[in-house]
């Protein structure tokens, strides 16, 4: 990505504390394992069932092993996208998914849905104390969404910044916000505000089966 830094850290399967024979899709030589989605995919089938599934940092951080059997991952995470109605409506989603990808955000997962009033005010729950929220929840609510989750390193705070600020009026030049948001509650996508709340959020939306990087 320019003018980006790419972290590499070096890593040894041993890091995330499972032996190969706890992981069936691991079941081959080392030298496989030398991406991302390999490195996830271990963490993950040994999570407990149920369980949000963990970032690459929660598994490789401080690693600095060196030696035979290691790989190199970077440190990639991931983020939860909604494309919100007013994009749908207008036939945008290409537009906005394009934005995403020529920033370097991959789409790992994605789906069209429409939230219920109920599932509008579970997901934004955190406002509800908020003067908007009932608005907020009614225009969720208010026709088709796309859910996604994007993956790259530095994911939240990069599509964050391809997003623009919330308030379309502040958005910079350039970012999705200033380019298609309506209005402020219109303001045409969502981001996770940290990894955090990634993880939360993407629970809410995605199994980790639906997930594929
Ligand atoms: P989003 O990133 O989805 O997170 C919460 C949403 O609440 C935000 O985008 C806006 O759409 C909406 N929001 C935040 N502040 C206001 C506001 N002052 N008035 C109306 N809507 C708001």
């Amino acid at each position: 990505m320019p003018g980006r830094q790419v972290e590499i850290r070096t890593f040894k399967q041993s890091a995330a504390g499972y032996a190969k024979s706890e992981i069936p899709d691991l079941q081959h030589d080392d030298s496989d394992l030398t991406g991302r989605g390999e490195a996830i995919t271990a963490r993950s089938a040994a999570a407990p069932s149920g369980s949000i599934a963990p970032t690459p940092r929660d598994v490789y951080e401080g690693e600095t092993l060196k030696g035979p059997g290691e790989f190199q991952v970077m440190a990639i995470e991931r983020t939860l996208s909604i494309i919100k109605p007013d994009i749908t409506r207008r036939n945008l989603t290409g537009e906005v998914n394009a934005r995403l990808e020529k920033a370097g955000l991959r789409v790992v997962a994605q789906k069209r849905l429409r939230l219920s009033r109920h599932q509008a005010e579970m997901f934004y729950a955190v406002h509800k104390a908020r003067p908007f929220y009932s608005d907020l929840c009614t225009f969720m609510s208010s026709g088709p969404v796309v859910v996604q989750v994007l993956e790259a390193e530095k994911a939240v705070v990069l599509n964050r910044e391809v997003m623009g600020a919330t308030d379309p009026a502040n958005a910079a030049p350039g970012t999705i916000r200033r380019e298609f948001a309506e209005s402020i509650e219109a303001n045409s996508v969502h981001g996770s505000d940290s990894e955090e709340n990634a993880a939360i959020e993407i629970a809410f939306f995605f199994s980790e089966i639906e997930i594929v990087g």
